[in-house]
């Protein structure tokens, strides 16, 4: 028999972001060579579905594996194996499985072998019939309300769908929740019927068992682990932007500036979004907006909304952005992200800006020229009045340097003022030379002079501060601190008592 390949960790897809949900139709590999999922919309039920395609096995197949399955599970202990690495299982379930094809006589094909040995994998270090959803980077919850119900999934782009995947009795579905909580740690039961826990991969799990006739049965929702967003020392390490530019980022958002953040598609300005909200006071209230979960901004002061997309056919249950956004300047944030803007409720946002919330979004535009333009002309339709309360544009844009695909912020353009015709006039202080690879601090900012007029401070003071801040984050880079947690306390440290963290970098 060959050698048994399961690619554990295949690289993630680049889907294609598609607004019109019925001409969804895409397909992606999930536990390669064996799993793919097929995303496409269903006309006929009016809904999405998440199709997950394995290997089909004949019904000698199905005995094979049904024989297999019951000898393995007397053999195996699962509880030493889980412990193990995944790679190490692999080969130990094969060790024993073709052990027992040839103690027992069992007369399977190579073929037939590399079918069935992928239902091993999955039932015996897998978690069954969800194994390729868990799989799926971009999942983010997995939900069973019972039996005779599809598994419910929500997609990171695509947002809620359902499966092809049902659990028929309620013996499977009961067997399966233990397994879930032994994977978990934990131990449910008729006696203590609520599992709240989480797996080895971080995601969290909630169950319920229950035996009572009138409910569906046992149930359970897995919500996958989301992952840590870059922090502003990362991208330095990366080469996406300078310190200068995100010394300026801090010192603009530090006061309430509003900023739009603009490039093609994958360009990273979700990226950068996530790395600049650091720089937001710790105490202040920050409502943010998106239809898809992309945004990670953990902080105590959060209000995150989603927009709701609705399920089957029609409007009923829709909540757009449109309308999430004009609820949440209710909610008295100081800032409003919104994950990103495309059509009317892009008004609202300036609006918002221009009632004194800062307002920070990313938005689809290659150049400033036709960012405005596109703010200009329907569906958006802003006036030059409300043009002018945007204070910058960071346009994010996608190279090859040395055969390597990187990020750069390009250059960060001031919006000084609009006329009534609607021409913009700007400045633009930071810029990324592509000839050099070199980021150039060429202008004195305005908005640092819009910003002293608005708060009675001095351009030279805010001149200074910006120097400081650069060094200090050039500092950061230097002693190699970017994690995470590190990152947010000595930002936030640095909101409350600056004198302290300079002196404690040597910064003087
Ligand atoms: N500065 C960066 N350096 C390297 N990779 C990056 C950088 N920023 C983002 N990426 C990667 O590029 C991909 C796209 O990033 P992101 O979602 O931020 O782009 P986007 O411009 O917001 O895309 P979209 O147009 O789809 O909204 C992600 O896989 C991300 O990990
Ligand atoms: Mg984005």
């Amino acid at each position: 028999m060959k050698q048994i390949q399961i690619n554990l960790n295949p690289s993630i897809p680049s889907l294609p972001k598609i607004h019109d949900k019925t001409k969804i139709n895409v397909r992606y590999a999930l536990i390669p060579p064996y799993v793919s999922v097929h995303i496409y919309w269903n006309s006929q039920e009016g809904e999405l579905i998440y199709e997950i395609e394995e290997p089909l096995l004949s019904e000698e197949e199905k005995s094979f594996l049904e024989v297999l399955e019951k000898n393995l599970a007397e053999m195996v202990n699962l509880n030493l194996l889980v412990e193990k690495t995944k790679e190490s299982t692999i080969k130990y379930i094969e060790k024993t499985s073709l052990l027992l094809i040839e103690e027992l006589g069992l007369k399977i094909n190579e073929d037939s072998y590399t079918k069935i040995f992928y239902y091993l994998f999955r039932d015996f270090i897998g978690l069954n019939e969800i194994e390729p959803i868990i799989k799926d980077f971009f999942i983010e919850d997995i939900e069973c309300n019972g039996v005779n119900t599809p598994v419910y999934i929500v997609h990171r782009l695509y947002r809620n769908m359902k499966t092809n995947i049902k659990y028929i009795s309620m013996e499977d579905l009961s067997s399966f929740v233990e397994k879930l909580a032994q994977r978990c740690g934990k131990y449910i039961s008729y006696a203590s019927p609520l599992l709240d826990g989480s797996l080895s991969d971080g995601s969290r799990v909630n169950a319920t068992y229950t035996k009572d006739i009138t409910s569906r049965g046992p149930t359970f929702t897995i919500r996958k682990f989301t992952k840590i967003p870059w922090t502003p020392i990362q991208l330095l390490n990366m080469g996406t932007l300078s310190p200068e530019m995100l010394a300026y980022f801090w010192i603009l958002l530090e006061h309430k500036s509003n900023i739009l953040i603009s490039g093609s598609t994958a360009s990273g300005k979700t990226t950068l979004l996530n790395a600049i909200a650091f720089f937001i006071p710790p105490e202040a209230r920050v409502v943010s907006i998106e239809d898809t979960k992309e945004l990670n901004i953990p902080r105590e002061n959060w209000l995150p909304s989603v927009a709701r997309t609705p399920l089957g056919q029609g409007k009923t249950g829709e909540v757009d952005l449109f309308s999430l956004l004009k609820n949440s300047f209710r909610q008295n944030p100081d800032y409003v992200i919104v994950g990103e803007v495309r059509g009317k409720e892009a008004f609202v946002l300036f609006q918002g800006m221009a009632s004194g919330h800062s307002s920070i979004s990313t938005i689809h535009s290659d150049s400033v020229d036709t960012l405005i333009k596109r703010l200009e002309t329907p569906p958006i339709e802003l006036s030059p009045t409300l043009l002018n309360t945007l204070d910058c544009v960071a346009i994010m844009t996608h190279t090859v340097i040395n055969r390597q695909q990187t990020r750069k912020l390009r250059e960060i353009v001031e919006i000084i003022n609009v006329d009534n015709k609607g021409v913009a006039l700007t400045n633009v202080p930071f810029v990324w030379n592509s000839r050099d690879n070199v980021f150039y601090f060429k202008k004195d900012s305005k908005v640092f002079q819009k910003i002293a007029k608005k708060y009675g401070k001095n351009v030279e003071e805010l001149n200074k501060e910006f120097i400081i801040r650069t060094r200090l984050l050039y500092e950061l880079q230097r002693r190699g601190i970017f994690e995470f947690k590190q990152t947010q306390k000595i930002i936030n440290q640095y909101h409350k008592n600056p004198s302290a963290v300079l002196s404690a970098f040597g910064i003087k």
